[in-house]
């Protein structure tokens, strides 16, 4: 490995200091390990704020619903908000640090496959601007309590389109046999025709969303013309205009230099194609495509920086370096076997030709971050970075070994700004 490599799975703004250490955001990795601690997450602003301007050149702003689940604080809501999209939540929690964060609730989108009525209660008095319904359960609580109101909300209904997506079985969404939505066809025809009924319902779209992490795009296409052609039998059946089309997120990201992601706008290159033919086919009006992206606005932005501690050398000739976080601050490669790339923050352009597996502190034997990646030979102490981490890293995090969850740190352009600090151990018992 090497840096020109690197930079295929680092922020735009990555480069070597005048140290020689790793730096970005224009901030030298070193310094912030040494004013905020490690493990630390390292947020590239200019690059999240790049990836939302390219999603809203290529959908239009408020089409665009950024999927806060991938990483979400009550300033990074505020970012999101200045950036002009809207905002997508699955929950209760989400939606509360999304509106204390002051983001627009006219722009947000509610999902969640089995919302409660307290969940629907505050989403409708704090107006939010599309709720996306996935059951025939809430359909019937949403009518109920707009009516009981006399509020009129706009929904979507959640459909699966039955289009497999390639990628880990954990992350596909899209197919029959899952937990979320109404099975396309007569299924959703009948959700469809009972939200036509409710004067308190404006059914103004449908939704799917096939699954995340997704290289081939060819899903996209086949996902967006079964729903094109259901939408317009659902108008012709319901004589109703119906306008939207929300695809969901799922486009993938490069988490090793190997990885061919395809591009924000080859993704809206192949839905838009797919759209305006098959409306064209279909003899129906062009739907508002909406998207619902998560992973590739934030995951290629972030880092992880750890600190090595101890390192093992096997007799079989294979090398061990434990660092000073894991499993609790990245599930990700225990759940999905998911591949990151590593290198030395201190030294990136130093040779990378030993082969690790690098170690995570928890007390756990599948607590590992990375099998064979490639590190210069490293002395405990060393910085070590993990590039990609922004996805889910932090919002999966947990306490597990008691292990206080990492601060978030946000750089650009040389100045820093906390985004969440480092939980103390007095966090730790702060609901006992
Ligand atoms: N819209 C809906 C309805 C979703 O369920 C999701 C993700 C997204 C949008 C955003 O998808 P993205 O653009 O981020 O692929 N924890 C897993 C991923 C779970 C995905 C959940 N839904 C991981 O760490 O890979």
């Amino acid at each position: 490995m090497s840096w020109s490599e690197f930079r295929k799975v680092l922020p735009q703004t990555a480069r070597i200091s005048t140290t020689g250490a790793l730096e970005v955001g224009g901030c030298d990795a070193i310094q912030l390990a040494s004013e905020f601690g490690t493990p630390l997450y390292v947020l590239d602003l200019a690059e999240v704020r790049e990836r939302l301007r390219r999603y809203r050149d290529a959908f239009g702003g408020y089409n665009v619903f950024y999927a806060s689940k991938v990483f979400l604080t009550k300033s990074f809501a505020q970012i999101v908000a200045e950036e002009d999209v809207g905002m997508e939540c699955v929950a209760g929690g989400e939606l509360y640090v999304a509106l204390t964060g002051g983001f627009p609730p006219e722009r947000i989108a509610l999902h969640g496959n089995n919302k409660s009525r307290e969940e629907l209660v505050q989403a409708i008095d704090a107006g939010v601007g599309r709720i996306v319904v996935d059951s025939f359960q809430e359909l019937d609580m949403l009518r109920q309590l707009t009516t009981e109101r006399g509020t009129v909300q706009r929904i979507l209904l959640r459909i699966t389109p039955g289009v497999e997506a390639h990628t880990h079985d954990y992350l596909v969404t899209g197919v029959e046999d899952t937990k979320f939505g109404f099975t396309i066809g007569e299924v959703a025809m009948s959700a469809i025709e009972m939200a036509a009924r409710s004067d308190n319902l404006e059914l103004v779209g449908l939704h799917s969303h096939i699954g995340s992490q997704i290289f081939d795009l060819r899903p996209f296409d086949e996902a967006a013309r079964k729903m094109v052609r259901f939408l317009a039998e659902a108008r012709r059946a319901t004589a109703l205009e119906i306008p939207e089309l929300d695809l969901g997120g799922g486009l993938g990201i490069s988490y090793v230099p190997s990885d061919e992601a395809g591009s924000i706008e080859d993704l809206a290159k192949i839905v838009r194609e797919a759209v305006e033919s098959e409306a064209e086919a279909a003899e129906t009006e062009i739907p508002v495509i909406k998207v619902e992206p998560g992973r590739s606005i934030v995951g290629p932005a972030m880092l992880t920086l750890y600190t090595a501690g101890s390192t093992k050398d096997l007799v079989n000739g294979s090398h061990y370096v434990a660092v000073d976080g894991g499993m609790s601050d990245n599930i990700r490669p225990a759940l999905y076997q998911a591949r990151y790339t590593f290198m030395s923050a201190l030294r990136p352009d130093a040779p990378h030709d030993r082969a690790y597996t690098v170690a995570g502190k928890l007390c756990e034997t599948g607590d590992i971050l990375g099998r064979d990646v490639m590190l210069p030979a490293i002395e405990p102490g060393e910085l070590i970075a993990c590039a990609g981490t922004g996805a889910y890293g932090y919002s999966m995090a947990s306490n597990y070994n008691k292990q206080p969850k990492p601060a978030v740190v946000a750089v650009f352009g040389g100045e820093k700004r906390v985004l969440a600090r480092r939980e103390t151990y007095e966090d730790l018992v702060r609901l006992d």
